[in-house]
């Protein structure tokens, strides 16, 4: 599904991505931790074909960097990301912008037929959104970006559904509402297959079988949550104690104390 080999970025002498290797099969969804600026959403651009690697290997899908043009693969992935959030144009409204997931692009350029505007309606109203429809995305809430995000993600019917914290500014029963969602959407037989990125470790679900952590530009950690959301580890990465405990199959972070902190 995807394989990336030693892929490197720069950007104005800055090492973003120093040799990602990453292999994501179709048989099962991935969650992907890392600190701010670990390179998680340069990543994923690279997936997604919006930022082109300085080197390395990039196999997405099929479609293979230097053999094929990487951006026609954007067709099969849906994208949740404030990255995305950000390119969208201030004039279209929330319709617009579910449409343009039909397309794969941002702002509507093709005609559209009366099937995409019914299949954005359906979306937007299964994220709760039917009454934003006119509304200009540039002045909907935070919360009301995302839900419009996962909707317009939801309408090209995608094999690959990044969610770039899609929970962030979402309310915890909106929260909660749609982790539930997307345990129904990982666990349908021709649904897609998932990339989960949080900074909250207890919105990796059961429907997770691996868990990937990314660290100063690498693939840090890569297993089954079992193996990978551990006190040793998460406290190496974060810098934090952080004991886990497991209940109802999720994982929750205890205490979180900056190591090496003496109790005042
Ligand atoms: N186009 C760019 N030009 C220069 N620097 C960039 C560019 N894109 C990303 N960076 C830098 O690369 C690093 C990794 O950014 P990235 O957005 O991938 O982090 P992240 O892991 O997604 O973090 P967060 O958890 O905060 O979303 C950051 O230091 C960022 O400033
Ligand atoms: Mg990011």
């Amino acid at each position: 599904m995807i394989t990336l080999k030693n892929v490197t970025m720069h950007r104005d002498r800055e090492m973003i991505l120093d040799g990602v290797n990453w292999d994501i099969s179709s048989h099962g969804h991935t969650a992907l931790l890392g600190l701010n600026g670990s390179g998680k959403t340069a990543m994923l651009q690279v997936v997604t074909g919006y930022m082109p690697p300085s080197s390395g290997e990039v196999e997405v899908l099929g479609y293979v960097r230097g053999k094929s043009d990487l951006r026609e693969v954007r067709r099969h992935i849906g994208w949740v990301s404030s990255a995305l959030s950000e390119r969208i144009h201030d004039r279209d409204t929330a319709l617009d912008v579910v449409v343009s997931g039909r397309y794969a692009s941002i702002g509507l350029w093709e005609p559209t037929t009366d099937e995409d505007v019914a299949l954005a309606r359906e979306r937007l109203a299964f994220m709760g959104c039917e009454r934003l429809e006119d509304r200009r995305y540039a002045v909907l809430s935070q919360g009301e970006k995302q839900r419009v995000l996962i909707a317009r993600a939801l309408v090209s019917r995608p094999t690959l559904l990044i969610l770039d914290e899609p929970c962030s500014g979402l309310d915890p029963a909106a929260r909660e509402h749609f982790l539930e969602f997307v345990e129904k959407l990982g666990t349908e037989p021709d649904g897609p297959t998932l990339i989960y990125v949080t900074h909250h470790i207890e919105e990796i679900t059961p429907v997770f079988h691996q868990v990937s952590i990314m660290k100063d530009g690498r693939i840090h950690a890569h297993g089954s949550p079992q193996e990978v959301l551990t006190h040793e580890l998460l406290s190496s990465v974060y810098g934090l104690e952080m004991e886990v405990v497991r209940r109802g199959g999720r994982y929750w972070p205890q205490t979180a104390t900056v190591v090496g902190a003496t109790a005042g």
